[in-house]
C-alpha cells in the first residue's frame, strides 16, 4: 500500500487524523485527508462548548460537516469528547453538585444518541487524572460531583449508543512508571472488575523534548490491553524535525503494531501549519502538504511503500 490508511488496513488497523471544520474548504488539506486517512476526529467541533452552547440547545452544524464528510468518504469517526473539565460552555462552568451531574449526563445521553451508529469509538471522559506524582483525580467541577462521575458517564454513553466503543482518553500516560499511568490503569482494572462498560483506552501521545516517547511505551500499551480493553493512540504529534522526529514516529507506530489490541493511530492534524502547537513542526506533512521524513518512517513501519513525487 502507498498510503497510511491503506498500509494500516493491511495490518488490521486504522490511521486517522484530527480534522477542523473550517479547513474543509482547503483543497490541499482535503486532498491529503481523503487520500491518506480512514478515520477522523473532530479537533474541537464535538466538544461540550461547541455542541451545547446554551443548556439543552444542541448545535451540530460544524460537527456534522466533519462527520458527513467522513461518512461520505467511507471513513470511521472517533467522537471527542463527551465529558471533560475543559471546553465547557459558560453555563456549565459554574455549575456544581447534582445539577452539574445531571447536566453532564444529559449531554452524554443527547449527543451519543444523536450520533448513534455513526461513531466508531467515543472518548467518553477526557483527562480526568492529575499530572505529577499524586496519582489522584484532577480537581474539577465534575470531580467534585463525586468520584463516580466517570463510571456514570460511561453507563450513560453505553445506554445511548450500545454499538460504539467507549474509551477513557488522557495524556502523559505513556510512561509505565508514571503515577498518572498507574492511576488510570487501576481505574480501568476496577471498571473491568465491576462491569463498568469500558472498551478502550486512548493515549493522546503529545510528545516533545521534555516529554519524549518512553522506552517502555510498548509495555504500557500491552499492560492496558491485558486488562481486556483495546488501546488506541488518539492525538499523536511529536515536536522536532528530520531523522530524530522520524525515528520517534517509527517507534510509536511499531509499539502499536506490536500490541494486538492496539487498533489504530490518530495524528492530531495533517500539516504542521494545522497543528494546535502554533510554532512547531510536529506532524507528518509540512505546511505545503509535502510528505516529511516522519511520514515515510510511519508508512514504512506500517509495511507500506513510499511513492516518489513526480
Ligand atoms: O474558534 C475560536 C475563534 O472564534 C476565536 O477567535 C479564537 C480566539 O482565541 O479562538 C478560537 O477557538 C480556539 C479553538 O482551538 C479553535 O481554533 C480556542 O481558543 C482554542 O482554545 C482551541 O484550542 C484547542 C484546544 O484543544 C482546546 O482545548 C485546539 O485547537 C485543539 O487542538 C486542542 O486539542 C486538545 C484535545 O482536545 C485534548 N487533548 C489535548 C489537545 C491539545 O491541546
Amino acid at each position: 500500500a502507498t498510503t497510511l490508511a491503506g498500509a494500516a488496513q493491511e495490518k488490521g488497523r486504522y490511521f486517522g487524523t484530527a480534522v477542523a471544520a473550517n479547513r474543509l474548504s482547503d483543497s490541499t488539506y482535503v486532498g491529503i485527508l481523503n487520500r491518506e486517512f480512514d478515520s477522523v476526529t473532530a479537533e474541537n467541533e464535538m466538544k461540550i462548548d461547541a455542541l451545547e452552547p446554551n443548556q439543552n440547545q444542541f448545535v451540530y452544524t460544524n460537527a456534522d460537516r466533519i462527520v458527513n464528510h467522513a461518512i461520505n468518504q467511507g471513513k470511521k469517526v472517533r467522537g471527542h469528547t463527551l465529558a471533560w473539565h475543559s471546553q465547557q460552555p459558560g453555563w456549565m462552568q459554574n455549575m456544581s453538585g447534582s445539577t452539574l451531574r445531571n447536566a453532564m449526563l444529559n449531554h452524554v445521553t443527547r449527543v451519543a444518541t444523536y450520533y448513534r451508529g455513526k461513531i466508531h469509538s467515543w472518548d467518553v471522559v477526557n483527562e480526568a487524572f492529575a499530572d505529577g506524582s499524586s496519582g489522584a483525580r484532577r480537581d474539577s467541577n465534575l470531580q467534585r460531583t463525586g468520584n463516580d462521575w466517570i463510571e456514570a458517564a460511561f453507563r450513560a454513553a453505553r445506554a445511548a449508543d450500545p454499538g460504539a466503543k467507549l474509551c477513557y482518553n488522557d495524556y502523559n500516560t505513556d510512561n509505565w512508571q508514571h503515577a498518572k499511568t498507574q492511576a488510570v490503569y487501576r481505574m480501568v482494572q476496577d471498571f473491568k472488575s465491576r462491569g463498568v462498560p469500558i472498551d478502550c483506552v486512548g493515549f493522546q501521545a503529545h510528545f516533545n523534548s521534555g516529554n519524549p516517547v518512553p522506552n517502555n511505551y510498548h509495555t504500557t500499551l500491552q499492560n492496558f490491553a491485558d486488562l481486556g480493553v483495546d488501546v488506541q493512540i488518539t492525538e499523536l504529534d511529536i515536536e522536532g524535525s528530520g531523522t530524530s522526529q522520524a525515528e520517534q514516529y517509527r517507534g510509536v507506530t511499531q509499539a502499536c503494531l506490536a500490541v494486538a489490541r492496539c487498533t489504530g493511530i490518530t495524528v492530531w492534524g495533517i500539516r504542521d501549519t494545522d497543528s494546535w502547537r502554533a510554532s512547531g513542526t510536529p506532524l507528518l506533512f509540512d505546511g505545503g502538504g509535502n510528505k516529511k521524513a516522519a511520514y515515510h518512517a510511519v508508512l514504512a513501519a506500517l509495511g507500506g511503500s513510499s511513492t516518489n513525487p513526480p
